[in-house]
């Protein structure tokens, strides 16, 4: 029961991710990219790479591996390239992300997998929810 439950989160989970990955890459096609924005593709890339380490942390149910994805998220969540917009929403989605984040820390370093689980959906909705704003924020200013 515990097993199928955390099987469909997962399966929920990289579905999820699919979308984002199909979703994201459109937002900077638009112009072609200066030396800055290639430095912001790198951080933002980044993000990618901790994702990877907390899914793979889930799945294995390794909770140290968890515990490193979700610090890497949070540091990048806090550092000053992220902050891209000083718009309300932006910084909404920034707080929801840094605060969900240490959440996921907080139910891996409790191997509470069934919790990390919900808490990465949480975490992955946050990506995907920021990533339409910001794309539809740049349309509308076009
Ligand atoms: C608070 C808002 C916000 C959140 C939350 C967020 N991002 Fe981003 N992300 C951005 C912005 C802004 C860009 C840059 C968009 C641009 O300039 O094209 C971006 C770009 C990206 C890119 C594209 C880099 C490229 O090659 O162009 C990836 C990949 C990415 N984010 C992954 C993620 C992942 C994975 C998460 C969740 C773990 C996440 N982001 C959460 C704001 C956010």
């Amino acid at each position: 029961m515990r097993n199928s439950r955390i099987g469909l989160s997962v399966a929920l989970v990289t579905a999820i991710i699919a979308g984002m990955w199909c979703a994201v890459p459109g937002m900077s096609q638009e112009k072609k990219p200066s030396k800055k924005d290639e430095e912001l593709r790198t951080f933002m890339r980044k993000k990618l790479e901790a994702c990877n380490q907390v899914l793979e942390g889930l799945v294995t149910e390794d909770g140290p591996m968890v515990v490193a994805g979700a610090k890497a998220l949070n540091e990048l969540s806090s550092a000053e390239k992220w902050r891209v917009s000083n718009d309300l929403m932006y910084r909404q989605f920034s707080e929801d992300f840094t605060r969900t984040t240490k959440k996921l820390q907080a139910a891996a370093e409790k191997e509470n997998f069934d919790d990390v689980a919900l808490k990465w959906i949480d975490a992955t909705m946050t990506c995907v929810e920021c990533h339409k704003w910001v794309r539809g924020t740049r349309v509308a200013k076009d």
